[in-house]
C-alpha cells in the first residue's frame, strides 16, 4: 500500500497571542514561529545548503515568477523536481508570482484572467493564470504552495486597493480549484490564500474572512512591508490575525528586520520570509545580538573579534571583524558567504528563541530582553 501523506498544523501552545506550533509538510516537520530563507533562483544566495539547514532552518522559499522563466518548471520536473534540483531535501514553500511579476517583469497587463507580461531576461512573452501558478508550483514539487494574487504598493487609493483585494479572492478560489483538481490523493501538499486589503482595516478584515470560508491548508499575509510605516504594518496585523483560523499556519509575506519578526510573533504569526539578511550579507551587514554591525566601516580594520564568540555558527564564531573587513573591501566572494552565513544564523537563533520562550510561558521576557541587547548596540 502506497504512504498517504497528509499536510498539517499542530498548535503546541500559546503565550499571549503568540503561537508554538508544528506544520507537516512531505519533506519533513516545520518549526513554528518560523523564519524561511529566500531560494529565489533554486539558491539561497551565496549558501550551501547543508549550511541553511545547519542553522536551524525548516524550509526555504523558492519563486514560481524566476523558475518559470528560467530553467522552467518543466526542465526543474523532468529533472526530479525543486528538492532534488537544489540539494535541499527538506520543506520548500514557493511565492505564486504575481508578486514579483509587478515588481520585476516587464510590460505587464493584469485583468481578470490573470497577468500577461515580458520576461525580464529575455523579453520572451507569458501569461500566468492562478491555474497556471498552481500548475508550475506543482510541477516543482513545492511543499506550500500560494495563490496567485495581486499585491500593491501602499498609499494606493481605497477604491484601488478594494479592487485587488477582491480579485484576489476570486483568484484564491479558482486556485483552490485548481489545486484540489491536480493534486490527487496522498501528496500532502499545501495550497494557503493570501490576505489584502492595504492599509484599510475593513478591507483586511473582509479579505481574511472571506479567505477563511475557503478550506485552505494555511492563510498568508500579503501588501504588508510595501512602503507603509511599521507601525501602520503591525496596526493592520493587529486587526487581521484575530480573524485568521486559529487551527492553521499564518504566513507574513516578505517581512522583515528581526524587529519585525518580535512584533509580528507577538502579534500570532507563524512563518516568515525575506531577502533581508541575504541581501544585506552581501552587502557588508551583519544582524547580531547586538543590532546590526557594518562591516564595511573603517571602525572594524584592526578589530581581532569575532562578531560573536557565542554564537554556534562559525561565520559568527570563528572569523575575526578585521578579516571580514578586509574581505568585503577587497571585494572577496568569501565576504558575501560569511556574513549571509551569519545573518541567517541570526535569524534562526532569533526564531529558536522565540520558540522556546513561548514554550516556556515567558514570551514577554524574551521580548523585553532581546530589545534590551539590541538597544545596547555593538559595542
Ligand atoms: N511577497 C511579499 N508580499 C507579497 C504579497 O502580497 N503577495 C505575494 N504573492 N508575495 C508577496
Amino acid at each position: 500500500m502506497t504512504e498517504t501523506k497528509k499536510f498539517g498544523f499542530k498548535l503546541i501552545t500559546t503565550d499571549g497571542m503568540a503561537r508554538r506550533g508544528e506544520i507537516n509538510t512531505p519533506h519533513g516537520v516545520v518549526h513554528t514561529p518560523a523564519f524561511m530563507p529566500v531560494g529565489t533562483q533554486a539558491t539561497v544566495k551565496a549558501m550551501f545548503t547543508d549550511h541553511v539547514r545547519e542553522t536551524g532552518a525548516d524550509v526555504v522559499l523558492g519563486n514560481t515568477y524566476h523558475l518559470m522563466l528560467r530553467p522552467t518548471a518543466e526542465r526543474v520536473d523532468r529533472l526530479g523536481g525543486l528538492h532534488k534540483f537544489m540539494n535541499w531535501p527538506h520543506t520548500i514553500l514557493t511565492d505564486s508570482g504575481g508578486f514579483q511579476v509587478m515588481s520585476l517583469a516587464q510590460l505587464r497587463k493584469l485583468d481578470e484572467d490573470g497577468v500577461r507580461f515580458q520576461s525580464h531576461i529575455d523579453g520572451s512573452k507569458h501569461h500566468l493564470t492562478p491555474e497556471r501558478s498552481v500548475e508550475i508550483q506543482g510541477l516543482l514539487g513545492s511543499d506550500i504552495q500560494m495563490q496567485l494574487d495581486e499585491c500593491i504598493k501602499l498609499p494606493s487609493p481605497r477604491e484601488e486597493v478594494q479592487r485587488a483585494m477582491e480579485l484576489s479572492l476570486r483568484w484564491a478560489e479558482r486556485s483552490r480549484t485548481q489545486f484540489d483538481k491536480m493534486r490527487g490523493p496522498g501528496k500532502g501538499q499545501g495550497l494557503y490564500g493570501i490576505v489584502q486589503g492595504g492599509d484599510v482595516p475593513e478591507l483586511r478584515i473582509r479579505s481574511a474572512e472571506e479567505l477563511a470560508k475557503l478550506p485552505m491548508e494555511g492563510y498568508s499575509v500579503g501588501g504588508l512591508a510595501v512602503g507603509e510605516p511599521q507601525e501602520v504594518m503591525l496596526k493592520m496585523l493587529d486587526i487581521t490575525t484575530p480573524v485568521m483560523p486559529v487551527d492553521k499556519p499564518r504566513y507574513l509575506m516578505g517581512v522583515g528586520t528581526p524587529d519585525d519578526l518580535l512584533e509580528s510573533v507577538k502579534r500570532g504569526i507563524d512563518q516568515f520570509d525575506c531577502v533581508m539578511p541575504t541581501r544585506a550579507g552581501r552587502h557588508g551587514l551583519a544582524y547580531t545580538r547586538f543590532g546590526k554591525v557594518n562591516l564595511k566601516n573603517a571602525r572594524h580594520q584592526d578589530d581581532p573579534r569575532p562578531l560573536d564568540e557565542e554564537s554556534a555558527c562559525p561565520a559568527t564564531s570563528t572569523y575575526s571583524r578585521a578579516y571580514l573587513h578586509h574581505l568585503f573591501r577587497a571585494g572577496e566572494a568569501l565576504s558575501g558567504m560569511l556574513l549571509t552565513w551569519n545573518n541567517i544564523a541570526y535569524y534562526q537563533t532569533l526564531m529558536q528563541g522565540m520558540r522556546d520562550a513561548i514554550e516556556e510561558s515567558r514570551f514577554e521576557e524574551f521580548y523585553a530582553k532581546t530589545k534590551e541587547d539590541w538597544a545596547r548596540g555593538d559595542i
